[in-house]
């Protein structure tokens, strides 16, 4: 077997490089396809009731329902998680609205295609946690939620593409994205939060984000370890003046983040609430193994 990677189509594991998806897929075609990220601590799936709770959100989203029955899915992730044996797999699952006649109307999509790749996931780049990173306000805005909201993991992440090619031109790690009232929503693929003070502040579900499995695992036990942890709305010169700011996903944990545009981050390196928060993740993580 290929240790760097295992695909799941159709009923059966091959390889990354035998995948194949039509040129004809609604997937490829028009982005019609929803998508999640876990990944594998021990070689065990992470949170993936969690990720599959979303996954379904993402699938009213867009008015799919999804023919995989999620008993069969939890099964098959497991599976394939098993054999490529690895310990650090990257995991993602995507399931579009299938082969059909070109045409916008979604009532053209066939079967479902469902996919799931298991790749090696590379650690965790320890010199990024100890520097921080820098993000770059876009001009690309995140999506209004009445548009393609920004809550479904779906396939049309152009938005994000560009903004972050922005972030990268610019010389920066990441990129911070807003919303059209000027508030800030999230960067391109992590949740953003500061610490203003005392609170622990991240923007609200309403301003058009993701709602981050790592989000909601870091409010979770940031408050039960007495935190002030809130959700309201700030613009990115707030942000530019807190005392600490990290992002967070799945795949980065709590990453510390030292510069936002010009303007450094409380002294220049990763805060003491940033850490701390990172350390009960890491404690969460290995309870559950
Ligand atoms: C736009 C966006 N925001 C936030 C996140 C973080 O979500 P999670 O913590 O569930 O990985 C992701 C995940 O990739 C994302 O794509």
């Amino acid at each position: 077997m290929n240790k760097s990677g295992l695909v799941y189509q159709n009923g059966a594991f091959i390889s990354p490089q035998e995948a194949k998806v039509s040129i004809f897929d609604r997937g490829f075609l028009y982005g019609d396809s929803i998508y999640e990220v876990t990944l594998t601590y021990k070689g065990k799936p992470f949170l993936v009731e969690e990720h599959l709770d979303r996954l379904w959100h993402s699938a009213d989203g867009i008015g799919l329902s999804i023919q995989m029955k999620r008993e069969e899915l939890t099964r098959i992730i497991h599976e394939g998680a098993r054999k490529l044996g690895l310990e650090r797999q990257y995991i993602r699952i995507i399931i579009t609205r299938g082969i059909g006649d070109l045409g916008l109307d979604p009532a053209l999509g066939e079967e479902q295609t469902t996919l799931i790749l298991f790749k090696e996931l590379p650690a965790l780049d320890t010199a990024l946690y100890e520097k921080g990173v820098t993000l770059f306000t876009s001009e690309v805005l995140r999506n209004p939620k009445k548009s393609m909201d920004p809550s479904v993991k779906s396939g049309n992440y152009l938005n994000n593409v560009l903004a972050i090619k922005q972030a990268r031109e610019a010389g920066a790690y990441d990129a911070v994205m807003l919303n059209a009232k000027g508030y800030v929503t999230e960067s391109t693929s992590a949740n953003i939060w500061m610490v203003l003070g005392e609170s622990i502040i991240t923007p609200p579900l309403e301003a058009g984000l993701l709602g981050g499995i790592t989000r909601q695992k870091v409010m979770e036990l940031g408050k039960a370890q007495g935190f002030d942890i809130k959700e309201q709305n700030f613009t990115v010169d707030t942000l530019k003046s807190a005392n600490e700011v990290f992002i967070t996903s799945s795949t980065r944990e709590v990453l510390p983040v030292t510069q936002v545009d010009n303007q450094v981050i409380g002294l220049g390196v990763p805060g003491p609430k940033t850490k701390e928060l990172h350390k009960h993740y890491k404690t969460f993580i290995l309870n559950l193994n």
